[in-house]
């Protein structure tokens, strides 16, 4: 399959190198065979699952799917476009943009992270202020279904309302999201919505129909009601995907499309980093060097903090899907680091003190935009210098920004603090759909290093056993 040629991320991890902590090139490049090794076996697994193989049970859950998804979704548009998957997203997308001008996306975990990351990392930061014309005719999104808070629920539907209207302007849906159907928190929040959206369209349920995408797996509550309901626009969560493995998947690429993010670009730039993750060697491969730092950091280096430092506000979504990816998968068997995100330059006046001087547990990945989308602002200069600020007249915030990493990154030198750096070009769907791809490529081969099942969340699923139970009970 041809993949039109997209600018790499670039991964730097010489600052992770500390001299006296036994963490040097060497010792990253000792560890070669092993990355290797892990690719082959996170490769295999998903050729297993692919050829429906049998699955041992010390390997179960396997859900690799999410590997080969990018190609296969290309693939299909491609060669079949009208019957593929990729072309109903698009199409459901366009209908029910067209039908409103609020979507609420209801989904919890994984679900629902990866259209909130998207929203915040390509969306105008005050989309959902723009009018909709600004908008480009694309409907204001709010996520919701994720917890179970009376005042921020009635809040919402506060701002969505009951009127009976005709005006799209006026108009709402929803996006439910549910891999397994059954989230408590979800399925209550679906009722809780559905019940005033009924009112809204005067239970003309053809119109509810219309209104309303499911997206869920191909049995379970969600899906009995979506077809209860006669939602004609039904997708899956893919086959053989864990929910927070599923941003390739209708879970991400719908809401994605519904705010106006060229999907294509962001299949492409995940395809891209598969080419790379499958054909590099080691000292060349950006997730296995990734996966490799991150490994001995946490391993030999005690660095059981793993904190992503994300130079940009837009970045805010992107930090909360990987803390819940790394979370999720790497926490078992009492092992795991616990993932940390951070917005700098704001959060280095929150936790940079205790970054640069406190516990030596931490280890520091800066995640830099190398360009901004949009003109560079100076600070401009007034007739007003109190501040003293005109000798800067002519820095941008850009420059602002860059010389907060390089003397961020100096300070931490000094302390002998661990800081690897991964550049995104720009913050567009191409970065982002290489930088997904490689996140979970290298927690699936971190996950092979450790020797935990990434797959499955048997802990979660046990909280929401008690937690169904206690409230059945009383
Ligand atoms: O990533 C995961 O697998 C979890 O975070 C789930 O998304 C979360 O528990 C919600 O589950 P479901 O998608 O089945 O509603």
């Amino acid at each position: 399959m041809t993949i039109t040629a997209v600018t790499p991320l670039a991964y730097d991890p010489t600052g992770a190198f500390v001299e006296g902590a036994g963490m040097g090139p060497k010792r990253l490049a000792a560890l070669a065979p092993r990355l290797e090794q892990s690719r082959a076996d996170v490769l295999a697994d998903f050729e297993l699952w692919r050829t429906g193989g049998q699955v041992p049970a010390d390997r179960q859950p396997l859900e690799p799917g999410f590997v080969g998804l990018p190609e296969q979704m290309l693939e299909e548009y491609r060669q079949s476009r009208a019957t593929s998957q990729l072309n109903q997203i698009l199409s459901t997308a366009r209908k029910l943009g067209s039908l409103v001008d609020r979507v609420v996306v209801l989904g919890s975990g994984g679900s629902y992270m990866a259209a909130r990351a998207l929203f915040e990392s390509c969306c105008h930061p005050h989309h959902n202020e723009l009018s909709r014309a600004e908008r480009g005719g694309r409907p204001r999104m709010y996520f919701a279904g994720n917890n179970v808070d009376n005042d921020a629920t009635q809040g919402l539907l506060d701002l969505l309302g009951d009127r009976p209207t005709r005006d799209v302007e006026e108009r709402w849906g929803i996006v439910v999201i549910s891999k397994s159907g059954e989230t408590l928190e979800t399925a209550v929040a679906f009722r809780q919505f559905l019940s005033v959206l009924r009112r809204a369209c005067v239970d003309d349920m053809e119109l509810v129909a219309d209104l309303v995408v499911p997206i869920t797996g191909a049995s379970g509550r969600l899906f009995e009601m979506a077809r209860a309901l006669g939602c004609e626009e039904l997708l899956p969560v893919a086959d053989g995907v864990s929910a927070r493995f599923a941003v390739m998947s209708a879970a991400g690429l719908l809401p994605g499309s519904l705010m106006g993010i060229d999907i294509v670009k962001l299949l492409e730039g995940a395809a891209a980093m598969n080419v790379h993750f499958r054909e590099m060697p080691a000292g060349e491969n950006v997730v296995l060097k990734y996966a490799g730092v991150c490994h001995l950091w946490d391993a030999v280096g005690n660095a059981n903090v793993r904190v992503h430092s994300l130079w940009g506000n837009a970045l805010s979504g992107v930090g909360y899907w990987y803390d819940q990816l790394v979370a999720e998968s790497l926490g078992k068997q009492e092992q795991g680091v616990t993932p940390l995100s951070v917005i700098n330059t704001r959060d280095l006046h929150s936790r940079g003190q205790q970054h640069q001087q406190g516990r030596r547990d931490k280890l520091i990945t800066n995640v830099i935009v190398d360009a901004p989308r949009r003109d560079k602002l100076p600070v401009g200069s007034s007739d007003m210098d109190e501040d003293q600020l005109n000798s800067l007249a002519d820095r941008s915030l850009g420059d602002l920004m860059n010389a907060a990493i390089a003397g961020m990154k100096q300070a931490y030198a000094d302390e002998r603090r661990p800081t690897a750096d991964l550049h995104l070009p720009k913050l567009n769907e191409v970065s982002l759909g290489q930088f997904f791809q490689m996140m979970m490529l290298a927690t699936v081969v971190e996950a092979r290093l450790l020797g935990v099942n990434p797959y499955g969340q048997p802990g979660v699923e046990t909280y929401k056993k008690h937690m169904n139970e206690l409230l059945r009970e009383s």
